[in-house]
């Protein structure tokens, strides 16, 4: 039965990612914020092991047993909270029955992370009502083990990591390797990160993710016949990879240059923004995107069209697409006093383009997953 009184609401944010994208699984450096659009829940505690849960986003109830937790192919929005119950079960936590409400704004399909999101609060959620702590890192990991195994995403680290442990006004430089992790002051005083919706979803996403995924495979393997020493991308540099070039396909020779030049992009934007120089990062932002278009192919022509009228627009230090790509959203970092013309030039030119309006989300960074206080 559920325990009227003891309703207690979490929440945990989306993110955009500043810049070091498809980093992650290759052991990389990234550099995202947690964003203001997040999704809530309403949780109560029940005193059996039933877990029933509705969304205010999509239709259908899901009601089932904490000792059988199965993924359902109508209500696929609960596969992520009960992938997530299920991994901290096999984790070893021990959690007791709830009923959950989940609300969002992060706009789905628009990369900004919703999957992560309701991932991690529903793990907050769980854990606490079941009066266990448990650290955030642990929280990420099994969150994005839920997502990859029982959802069937191959997801790297760095939403669930982020949306669990963003800090206010930070950005968080993650080290994929060995999780090893710094909140990044922003000196935006005067800017704002302003992502904008193409809002297109292109179906590639998924499939051209994982092949992604492989074709970085194949070339560390093909390096790592030469340099056993080699285990990831991130144990390869520019002089490495130009050496073995002849040995390599020209398109996973693409494919790990995006990778190694991009780290090392994470890498300047980190002095760029400990040195307060908002313009070499505006840069830096510029170069990525070109190098996730050419070289690893996963821009589309309406995010190409919203970055390069972006960079027309009085006040823009640089644009970039965000997150995994195909669709969803660019970032750009504006003038505060040319915000409103941005956004207003923006949807005139995408719209005469590509007859899409395009929705606009300052980004303010916010702390990571926790509980709301003094709500009932
Ligand atoms: C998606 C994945 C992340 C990351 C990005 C690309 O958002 O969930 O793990 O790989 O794509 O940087």
């Amino acid at each position: 039965m559920p325990q009227r009184d003891k309703r207690r609401i979490f929440r945990a944010p989306g993110r955009v990612n500043l810049i070091g994208e498809h980093t992650d699984y290759n052991q990389g450096l990234v550099l995202p914020i947690a964003v203001e659009q997040e999704i809530r829940v309403s949780a109560l505690p029940r005193t059996d092991r039933v877990v029933i849960m509705r969304s205010k986003n999509f239709p259908g109830e899901c009601s089932f047993s904490l000792d059988n937790i199965e993924p359902s192919k109508k209500e696929r929005w609960g596969n992520y909270p009960k992938g997530v119950m299920k991994a901290l079960q096999e984790a070893g936590y021990r959690l007791g029955g709830a009923e959950l409400e989940f609300d969002g704004n992060i706009p789905a399909g628009g990369g900004m992370s919703s999957s992560a999101a309701i991932e991690v609060v529903t793990a907050v959620a769980m854990l606490t009502l079941s009066g266990i702590v448990a650290d955030s890192v642990e929280i990420s990991l099994l969150c994005q083990r839920a997502e990859n195994e029982f959802v069937g995403v191959n997801c790297g680290i760095m939403d669930q990591f982020i949306s669990a442990m963003g800090k206010k006004d930070h950005a968080l430089l993650i080290d994929c390797r060995d999780l090893s992790h710094r909140q990044v002051p922003l000196p935006f005083s005067g800017y704002k990160i302003i992502a904008c919706n193409s809002r297109v979803k292109h179906s590639l996403i998924s499939s051209e993710y994982n092949k992604r995924r492989e074709e970085c495979t194949a070339g560390v393997k093909k390096i790592a016949e030469k340099v056993p020493t080699v285990s990831s991308l991130r144990d390869v540099d520019e002089k490495i990879l130009e050496q073995y070039k002849d040995m390599l396909e020209k398109v996973i020779f693409k494919r790990c240059r995006h990778v190694i030049t991009e780290i090392d992009r994470v890498c300047q934007t980190v002095i760029a923004l400990d040195d307060g120089d908002l313009i070499r990062f505006g840069k830096l932002m510029n170069e990525s995107h070109t190098s996730l278009k050419n070289d690893y192919e996963v821009s589309c022509p309406e995010l190409d069209i919203l970055v390069e009228r972006a960079l027309e627009i009085e006040g823009v230090l640089g644009s970039r697409m965000t997150g995994g790509g195909f669709g969803g959203c660019t970032i750009s970092l504006v003038q505060e006093d040319c915000v409103d013309n941005f956004c207003r030039m923006m949807a005139e030119k995408y719209m005469t383009e590509t007859g899409i309006t395009p929705e606009f989300y300052p980004c303010r960074p916010m702390d990571g997953a926790g509980e709301l206080m003094g709500t009932d």
